[in-house]
């Protein structure tokens, strides 16, 4: 099972892992915004251990084979052995990217991350999934690999903009959706606009255990694991419409909506609460807006879940609720359920 810290403190966790862990040498993986904003969170760390950084371009347009290739090489050049350590500083795009890399340096090198965005807490950092884009499709290339060690400090949270602490909590929603009715009206309380990171802290915590279980149950995607799918065959739709028009927006975000879809769904096919459902959906309406879409965009978002990886053999499968935490996966519902949801998140 894999080793989860939360911690205010995350320096002296590190101090002691790197202590315990028995490395040569240690090097820090961070982008170039990690580098400028959470290096300095680490300061007494690089006073006491010697590490080499390594630094690569931020965004998912940069996870990918030439910043991978810059990795490897950057560990070949500064003496990398089988027996070094990587520690993964960023998001999600360094701590997959990072865990590809060590994954497949001299087969196999041992790394810690330490998430600095919330998606990467409660998502990309746990969980053992690892990789890189390749001819334009998302983790194409990648193993299955868990960090030694996940340290999570939210201190490093206060320099990330809005928007993306916005996008980090819709998963943690889904979580607390998988998860239970009280874990559901804590997170639909919380404050996202002047958020509280201390208060935080556990909360992500809890969520990284709702993604733990999971997955350990299904460690290699099978079956249960689909239940981390909430909200993301509508969602996933909507964030592949918006890239092809070239809007930005962020993943998260493209989740929330999702759920609202899921959610409506949810109700209509497995008799969810309808109470339960109008109190969140107010709370992702007045937290991330609504996407931009309207009735004539039915026919491709369609189009977009049908030939989505997740789904096979020509039918849209997605996964619902029965109620919080009583989870269905494998649901089929048809394309007149689909365009109804549509306009269901349009209209609310
Ligand atoms: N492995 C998995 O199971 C899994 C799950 C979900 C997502 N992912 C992957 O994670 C990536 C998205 O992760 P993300 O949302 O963390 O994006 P990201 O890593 O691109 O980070 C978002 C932006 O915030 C900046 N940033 C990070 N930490 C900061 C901080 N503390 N202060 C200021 N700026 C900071 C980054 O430089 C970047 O510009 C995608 O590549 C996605 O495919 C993987
Ligand atoms: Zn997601």
């Amino acid at each position: 099972m894999q080793n989860i810290i939360l911690t205010n403190d995350a320096t002296s966790e590190l101090k002691s892992l790197i202590a315990t862990s028995g490395s040569d040498k240690v090097f820090a993986l961070y982008d170039e915004n990690t580098f400028r904003h959470c290096r300095s969170l680490l300061a007494n760390l690089y006073g006491e251990v010697s590490i080499t950084d390594i630094i690569i371009p931020p965004t998912d347009a940069a996870k990918n084979t030439d910043t991978l290739a810059s990795v490897w090489e950057a560990l070949q050049k500064k003496g990398a052995s089988r027996s070094s350590l990587m520690l993964c500083i960023g998001g999600g795009m360094v701590t997959d990217l990072g865990g590809f890399a060590a994954a497949t340096f001299k087969r196999g090198i041992n790394f810690i991350n330490v998430p600095t965005t919330l998606l990467a807490m409660v998502d990309a950092a746990v969980g053992g999934k690892t990789g890189i884009n390749f001819g334009s499709l998302k983790n194409e290339i990648g193993v299955f690999r868990e960090a030694s060690a996940v340290v999570c400090d939210t201190n490093f949270l206060h320099t990330l903009d809005a928007e993306n602490t916005n996008s980090g909590f819709a998963e943690m929603l889904k979580h607390a959706l998988l998860s239970s009715k009280e874990m559901w009206s804590r997170h639909i309380s919380f404050d996202l606009i002047n958020p509280d990171f201390r208060t935080l802290l556990p909360m992500v915590g809890e969520s990284i255990e709702v993604k733990k279980n999971i997955v350990a149950q299904d460690p290699q995607e099978h079956g249960l694991r689909k239940a981390l799918n909430l909200g993301h065959t509508f969602g996933h739709a909507m964030e592949t419409l918006a890239l092809k028009r070239s809007n930005t927006g962020l993943h998260g975000y493209f989740v929330a909506w999702g759920l609202v879809c899921e959610l409506y769904l949810s109700c209509v096919l497995e008799k969810f609460p309808s109470d339960t459902m109008r109190k969140t959906v107010q709370y992702i309406l007045s937290n991330y807006g609504k996407p931009n879409i309207t009735c004539k965009d039915y026919e491709e978002l369609y189009d977009l879940m049908l030939h989505d990886k997740k789904n096979s053999g020509g039918v849209i499968s997605c996964t619902l609720l029965a109620e919080i935490g009583d989870i269905r996966i494998d649901r089929h519902p048809t394309k007149d359920d689909i365009f109804e949801a549509f306009d269901f998140l349009r209209e609310a």
